[in-house]
């Protein structure tokens, strides 16, 4: 797929729903959600439409610098084709934040009640960190379905989610952590896994140099991988 990152054509994605978005939609919009790391919010509105470019349109921007609540404003602000959500929520604080600052979903590397709660209390979709079956149990306890299975490869990879199909058949997994163009087919292959995410699409030295050509072809790579 040709893709020009100063001219994405977001025609070529299908609308996304009406209204706030579901864990469903967030996890079934591209086979891959970029977990996203950003010291320079000058960087964010080009890097989004990079990815959009390249068919990606759920970014992942991680509450780990003290940029990350400026990036997502920019690019909830400036690239209405990209979908900008929170990662590394890990408090009702950061919920809080990352909604004020526009985004749409948020993901958190493991699950407290009271994370679950300030995403309801919002109205924003959450994929809850899980790794283990009580963890599973204490969100699903909370209504949550769909999961980042996180950190993936470093917790079981394949094999625990193989594992996790009879127990919990009915929830979708998002494997992060560990996963790369190299592995992602493999896990995406799976019944119970909906996409995967992963930080292979945003390399920090294509940020440094404003490499988005690069940036826009790993996402298009990403973006044409099979689901199972
Ligand atoms: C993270 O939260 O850092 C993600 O799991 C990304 O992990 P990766 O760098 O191994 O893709």
């Amino acid at each position: 797929m040709a893709v020009n990152p100063l001219n994405p054509s977001p025609v070529s994605l299908a609308p996304l729903p009406a209204g706030p978005l579901s864990a469903r939609d967030v996890m079934r919009d591209a086979p891959v959600i970029p977990v996203i790391v950003l010291h320079d919010p000058a960087q964010a509105v080009p890097l989004a439409r990079a990815l959009v470019a390249g068919g990606i349109r759920m970014l992942e921007v991680t509450l780990r610098t003290p940029q990350a609540l400026a990036c997502i404003e920019a690019i909830a602000r400036e690239v209405p084709e990209a979908v900008a959500g929170a990662g590394t929520v890990r408090s009702a604080a950061d919920a809080r934040a990352a909604a004020a600052a526009g985004a749409r979903f948020m993901v958190s590397p493991g699950y407290t009640q009271a994370v679950g709660r300030a995403a309801r209390d919002l109205g924003l979709a959450l994929l809850p960190g899980v790794a283990t079956g009580s963890e599973i149990m204490a969100a699903q306890d909370d209504g949550f379905a769909e999961l980042k299975f996180f950190p993936a490869l470093q917790a079981g990879g394949a094999a625990m989610l193989k594992a996790w199909q009879g127990p919990f058949g009915e929830v979708r997994f998002c494997p992060t952590g560990g996963v790369h163009a190299g592995n992602a087919a493999e896990l995406l292959a799976l019944q119970n896994v909906a996409c995967v995410g992963g930080s292979w699409l945003t390399p920090a030295d294509a940020l440094a140099s404003g490499d988005w050509a690069r940036i826009s072809r790993l996402a298009a790579e990403a973006s044409a991988l099979a689901r199972g």
